[in-house]
This record gives structure tokens, sequence and C-alpha cells, in this order.
């Protein structure tokens, strides 16, 4: 009886180290080969929570008032929110009616309130609880808040590319541009969201249409370093180099995923501040401190805020930091020293 569990326990660990080679080995010789199908495992859009609903702000825990919309984009169907800065939920409350879409596009005219624009990390969609604990804080500090997903996340259709993704953000910017008049917009990266972000913005500077300010939150400074430092890559170990150039890197650059944030940060025209905690596992700060150093390298108008691993707000929660607000309201009267009335 107990020589058969033997073997049996003996069967099942060898099945399982069989299977981690196998995937330790095949999972890269599969991005060598298929780089275009394999891509999904950086976007990871396939996860998601069941029963989400899409057009109801508040069972998703917004606080403010808010409206969900949807915009064309070259992947099919883009889907945003739109919520109100504080003090004009309180104006709405009031009156005691919800605002219609001619009213939402209307106070997006305002330039009391600036936008900012938040291009959310890979995984999940915009309705993610920290990134809506990120969008009640900014709407808390008088800000519209403008959220989307990239093609083949939440709502949204098609299947993220880079190029794909980067699109959406700029179809989604150029909306708020269309709708806002002389309101000044900021856009905001997290994680992925940076890679996007910094693309996006280079693309407006080099337009001469770049936002009043950009703000990078949990950075990093290209696929590379982003991939290499991740937790799961450590099982790749096996690889040199040279073989993770070969097999990984250079493949899924040939179909168009670089993130290139290092190189396309020297191009972008507006002030830039990064954000990022030094217990941050899946992006680690060293990334950050390297897209940092780049943007200096070029010359740029860049600060960096650093948070101490004993707050613990590792890769997601720096929009728990009691200091933030005062960090934003900081950065944006830098960027816009003229106007602060809304703060
Ligand atoms: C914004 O408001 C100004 C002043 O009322 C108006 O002239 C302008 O056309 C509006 N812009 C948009 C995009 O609605």
């Amino acid at each position: 009886m107990l020589g058969y569990f033997i073997t049996l326990i003996h069967a099942v660990l060898l099945c399982i180290t069989i299977l981690v080679l196998a995937i330790v080995v095949f999972l890269p010789i599969l991005v060598f080969f298929l780089p275009q199908y394999t891509q999904f495992i950086f976007f990871l859009n396939f996860r998601r929570l069941p029963n989400t609903d899409y057009n109801d702000l508040a069972s998703n825990d917004v606080k403010g008032i808010g409206r969900s919309l949807h915009l064309r984009g070259g992947g099919g169907k883009i889907g945003v929110w739109h919520v109100l800065p504080h003090k004009l939920n309180l104006e709405w409350r009031a009156e005691g009616r919800h605002p219609t879409d001619a009213d939402f596009d209307r106070m997006m005219n305002d330039s009391d309130y600036k936008i900012i624009l938040y291009a959310h990390g890979n995984s999940f969609d915009r309705t993610f609880y920290h990134r809506v604990e990120m969008y009640n804080l900014l709407s808390e500090r008088n800000f519209h808040v403008i959220c989307f997903d990239y093609r083949g996340y939440g709502d949204s259709e098609g299947t993220p590319t880079e190029k794909g993704i980067v699109a959406d953000a700029r179809t989604v910017y150029d909306w708020v541009r269309e709708k806002c008049g002389k309101t000044q917009v900021i856009v905001w990266g997290h994680s992925m969201g940076t890679g996007v972000s910094c693309k996006l913005v280079q693309d407006l500077s080099i337009e001469h249409k770049a936002p009043c300010g950009l703000v990078l939150e949990s950075p990093f400074n290209n696929l590379k370093d982003a991939v290499t430092n991740h937790p799961i890559f450590t099982v790749f170990c096996w690889m040199n180099d040279f073989m993770v150039d070969t097999i990984i890197i250079r493949p899924l650059n040939s179909v168009g995923l670089s993130m290139q944030s290092d190189k396309r940060i020297a191009k972008i025209s507006c002030p830039i501040i990064i954000l990022h905690a030094e217990d941050d596992k899946i992006l680690p700060l060293k990334l950050g401190r390297a897209l940092f150093e780049a943007a200096r390298r070029a010359d740029r108008d860049i600060k960096m805020r650093e948070f101490s691993t004993d707050l613990g707000f590792g890769h997601k929660f720096i929009c728990r930091s009691p200091e933030l607000p005062e960090i934003i309201d900081e950065f944006v009267r830098y960027v816009s020293p003229s106007s602060s009335s809304s703060s």
C-alpha cells in the first residue's frame, strides 16, 4: 500500500516537472514562431470579471456623477467613461436631475475644471477597483476624468496590438479636444498605460498639439526591461541575454510590440512627472528611474516622486497616498501657473 502511494507521488511529481519544463521551454519557442498570437501574454486582456455593467458607473463604485459612452475607433466600438469634478457633482445633486449628454459636453468646455485622460494598465478593464479608486480621487480634486478601454478590453471591440491601443487612446484624446475648447488636458498613464501615453504624447508633441502635462504612474522604460524584470520571468533564467533578445524581444518587436518609452519620452514637449513606489514588484523602481534618466539626458522637463517601501503602495496603490492630492495640485500649478482657481 505504502509502496503504491510512493509510486503515485513519484508519478505526479514527474508529470508536474515535465509540465513546468514544457512551459519554460515551449513558451519562448511559441513566442519566437508566433509573436502575433502570443502578444496576448503581454496584454492580458482576456482577464475580466463576470457580470460587469459597463454602463452603470455607480455599480462599479464610481462616486461622482458620470456617463458611459462609446466612440468608434479603428478596432470598432471603444467604451469610455466620463466622471465629473466634485464641485459640478454638488451642483447637479442640488439641481436634482441627471445631466444630459449635451450638458456633459458643455461642462468639458469650462476651463475652470481641467480634464484628465486616464490610460489604464494591462489586464482587466476600466472598471477594475484600484483604477476606480484613482478616478474617485481625481474627481474629488475637481478634475474631469475620462477613462476608456483599449480594443479587446472591457466592452471595447477588437484585438489589442500596441499600434491599436495607442490609436484608441488617440481617438479618445481627439474626442476630448473636440469637445473641450480651451480647457487644459493632462494625460495620465498607469503601468502599461504609461507606454501608451508616452507614444500618444510623443506623437502629439511632434504635431505641436501636446497636452499640458503627462503623469506616468508606475512606469517602465521599454518592453525588454519590463518583461525580464517581471517576477514570472525568473523561470526563464536559463536564457542568456542574447537568447532573450533573439527568442522573445525581437520577434515581438517585429509585430510592433516594443513600448520604447525611453526613446519616445525624448520627444515629449510638455512637463512630465513620474510616480513610482520602491516596493513595486511588477515594474521595479529601477525601470521608472531608467525612464527618468532617459528624459533627463534628452533635457526634458521631468520630475520624479518615489514612495518608500514602508508605505506599501506596490504597483497599484499610489492612489492611497495621503500626499498624492498635494503632489497632483503642485504639478498642475506648475504646468498651468495662470489658472489655479479650481483647487
Ligand atoms: C466653448 O465655449 C466657447 C464660449 O462659450 C465657444 O465659443 C466655443 O465654440 C465652445 N467650444 C466648443 C468646442 O464647444
